[in-house]
């Protein structure tokens, strides 16, 4: 049984599709890269496995219970987190309370534990806690909408689009703490991106996601080395 198991996914806006069947499986402790161009569907099936959008058709399952249809908090409790598009930070609060938003799980005690830990991983956090999150740089918004994410202390955790608008060396270390926070907690992570580069540099596997269906997946390693997606999506 995967951690979590999406299976012909059809995600919908009103009478809109946005996918046309997607499936794959996550097994724990492995970084997939859901990779593709604009409007190829990422972002609506990650919501979709969310409950964020709605599930028109398709199952998606945690341990092999079913999550089909259920309302976001319900999937937090599964242990599954979100880090959305476009980082969504609360601007106007303080990056504690950002942080702690992200906790409303836990009950209060470990709340504290878990900030500790999070600031651990990112110190600027921690430096900065008491401003407001509209007043951090592009990169430590992004470090706080990740670090959000994982104050509930998911198993899986959904990226979408953490390198969009920031320098190549924010990027870089982007990625060396997605990697060191996936190996100390065991984490399963997807990471939406059309960075793909990068994602298929810092994934085990990798799925290619062209207009809402899945057109390959295969190792990281292979796809980065396959001519299709080295054309399409390398620019080589
Ligand atoms: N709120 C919405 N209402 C209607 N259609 C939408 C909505 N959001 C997305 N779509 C449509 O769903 C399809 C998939 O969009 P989605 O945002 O999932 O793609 P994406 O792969 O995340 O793209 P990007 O790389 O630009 O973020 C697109 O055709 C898009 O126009
Ligand atoms: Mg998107």
């Amino acid at each position: 049984m995967s951690l979590l198991e999406v299976e012909g996914t059809v995600a919908a806006y009103g009478s809109i599709r946005a996918t046309h069947g997607v499936s794959f499986s996550v097994e724990e402790n492995e970084i997939i890269a859901l990779v593709g161009s604009n409007g190829a569907g990422k972002s609506s099936t990650l919501k979709a496995i969310m409950g964020l959008v709605r599930l028109a058709e398709g199952s998606i399952r945690i341990d092999g219970d079913s999550v089909s249809g259920e309302r976001p908090y319900r999937v937090v409790r599964r242990g599954v987190a979100f880090s959305p598009e476009g980082r969504r930070v609360f601007a106007a609060t303080s990056v504690l309370e950002n942080l702690m938003a992200g906790a409303h799980i836990l009950p209060r005690g470990r709340a504290h534990e878990r900030l500790d830990q999070i600031f651990s991983y990112f110190p600027r956090l921690r430096e900065r806690s008491h401003q407001l999150a509209g007043n951090l740089s592009g990169g430590e918004q992004q470090m706080l909408a990740i670090g959000r994410a994982l104050m509930s202390r998911p198993r899986l955790l959904l990226l979408d689009e953490p390198s969009l608008g920031l320098a190549p060396v924010i990027v870089q270390r982007i990625g060396e703490l997605i990697c060191e926070i996936q190996a100390s907690e065991n984490l399963a992570v997807v990471l939406a991106e059309q960075n793909s580069n990068w994602a298929l540099r810092l994934a085990t596997r990798g799925l290619v996601l062209e207009v809402g269906r899945i057109r390959m997946q295969d190792s990281a390693g292979e796809l980065l080395r396959s001519d299709y997606v080295r054309r399409a999506y390398l620019g080589m």
